[in-house]
């Protein structure tokens, strides 16, 4: 075994990132062994990283529980509940729980102009896919979601089948390559500055890689002290950068707790 296989082995070990997909351990493993001056560095070096872009947003997930309650309330035709059950699990990680004040209007206001998708992807995902009812999308619609966890990508596999949305839900590692499928809607939700905290340059890999006619692009506005107009202002500034040159209608959405760019390739 090298070194790396050991670093994976060993962050591997630890309860908080056994369900880190092996991609995103080995990607962040060799960049960490690289930058830092010896084996058990680069191990805690890791786990920072690990913590800061997946497990610092997740608190309580019970992804055994929800799916009991979610088949529960299917088994007994109970929309409401089934819609109250997504809404309470979207509390559990920072992202979705952010977004639940505006959610009602936040994907009807987005989507209200677009030809209503057929195939949609959702990167990094985290639990918005269980927003799906707030999205207004087809029945049939095919949707598709990524994230970092296995574990995540199992809830969210069972989530779909009980609720009979199509698609699929995987671990992989979208900062080194995007999704090579093809879909009419892109969701890149709060996701471009979290994934170049992985490497500088996959935020814009994302945006040109991504296979959609239409991108969802939005970025937090608020840390943990509370809505912050100076983040507002760089992320902005950032994203027009990452788009310079390229001839894609963009239109700006503000919400509260969100900034949002739909992005027309
Ligand atoms: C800021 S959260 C956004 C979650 C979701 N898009 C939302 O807005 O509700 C970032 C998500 O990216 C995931 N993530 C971070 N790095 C990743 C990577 N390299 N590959 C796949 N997912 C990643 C984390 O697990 C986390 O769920």
């Amino acid at each position: 075994m090298d070194e790396l296989d050991l670093l994976v082995q060993a962050v591997h070990k630890s309860p908080k990132y056994r369900s880190v997909c092996l991609d995103v351990v080995r990607n962040v493993g060799t960049r960490e062994l690289a930058a830092r001056r010896n084996w058990k560095d680069a191990v805690k070096a890791t786990k920072n990283k690990l913590h800061q872009v997946g497990a610092a947003y997740l608190d309580g997930v019970d992804y055994a529980g929800w799916l009991s309650q979610l088949r529960d309330a299917a088994r007994n035709g109970n929309e409401t509940e089934l819609h109250h059950v997504c809404w309470e699990a979207m509390k559990h990680h920072s992202s979705t729980r952010e977004r639940l004040a505006i959610l009602p209007e936040f994907y009807t206001r987005i989507l209200a102009g677009l030809p209503r998708p057929r195939a949609v992807l959702d990167i990094a995902c985290g639990l918005n896919p269980l927003a799906v009812s707030w999205m207004g999308l087809k029945p049939d619609v095919q949707y598709y979601a990524y994230d970092m966890y296995t574990d995540l990508a199992g809830f969210l596999n069972e989530f779909m089948g009980i609720v009979g949305l199509q698609g699929q839900a995987e671990a992989c590692d979208v900062s080194t390559c995007p999704p090579a499928r093809r879909a009419d809607l892109a969701l890149i939700l709060k996701t471009v500055p979290c994934v170049e905290q992985l490497d500088k340059l996959a935020g814009a890999r994302l945006l040109e890689g991504v296979q959609a006619d239409y991108l969802l692009v939005s970025f937090p506005v608020r840390s943990l002290g509370g809505r912050d107009k100076k983040m507002l202002e760089n992320y902005e500034a950032h994203f027009r950068q990452l788009l310079l040159g390229k001839a894609w209608s963009v239109q700006r959405l503000e919400f509260s707790t969100e900034l949002a760019f739909l992005v027309h390739k």
